[in-house]
């Protein structure tokens, strides 16, 4: 009975797992309306430039300010406050706004979904969701 229950959990975690987004922990998406898209989120990117100044979510202008890795996602731990940051920009900065005549609310979830996508895997405090790592890529270490 108890491997029932393990099986149960273990294929819920691959339907979780097996879909075209990665869910940051196990926290509800903020933006639940409609199945954010990845691939749509990365064409926006594209598209709407961020990928001039955030190619494959670094950061041209600012380095210390990339769309991905570890304190990026503790830091904007919310999707909304990614959805504040690109509805606003950064006052000050070369961070431009976009609002609703560019980008639609759908359009920003999928980006969002397309920025956590870029951060591999195992958010901070999820203990129930992290595997053992399967063969890291060898890049350079922090
Ligand atoms: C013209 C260049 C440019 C474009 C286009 C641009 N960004 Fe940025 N973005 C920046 C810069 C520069 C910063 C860092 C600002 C600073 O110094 O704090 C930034 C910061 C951010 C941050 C906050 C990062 C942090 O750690 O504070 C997010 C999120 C972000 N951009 C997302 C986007 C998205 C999504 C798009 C496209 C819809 C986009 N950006 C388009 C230049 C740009």
């Amino acid at each position: 009975m108890s491997i029932r229950r393990l099986l149960a959990s273990f294929l819920s975690f691959v339907a979780l797992s097996s879909g075209s987004i990665t869910l940051p922990g196990c926290t509800q998406a903020a933006f639940a309306q409609a199945k954010p898209d990845v691939n749509k989120g990365a064409q926006l990117f594209n598209r709407l430039t961020c990928a001039a100044c955030h190619p494959q979510g670094g950061n041209t202008i600012n380095r210390s300010k990339p769309l991905k890795g570890a304190s990026f996602q503790q830091k904007f731990a919310r999707d909304a406050m990614i959805a504040a940051i690109v509805r606003s920009g950064m006052y000050g900065t070369a961070m431009p706004a976009f609002g609703k005549d560019q980008l639609s609310d759908a359009g920003l979830s999928d980006i969002i979904a397309y920025i956590r996508s870029l951060t591999p895997k195992t958010p901070p405090g999820t203990p129930e969701h992290s595997k053992p790592p399967k063969a890291r890529k060898k890049s350079k270490s922090k």
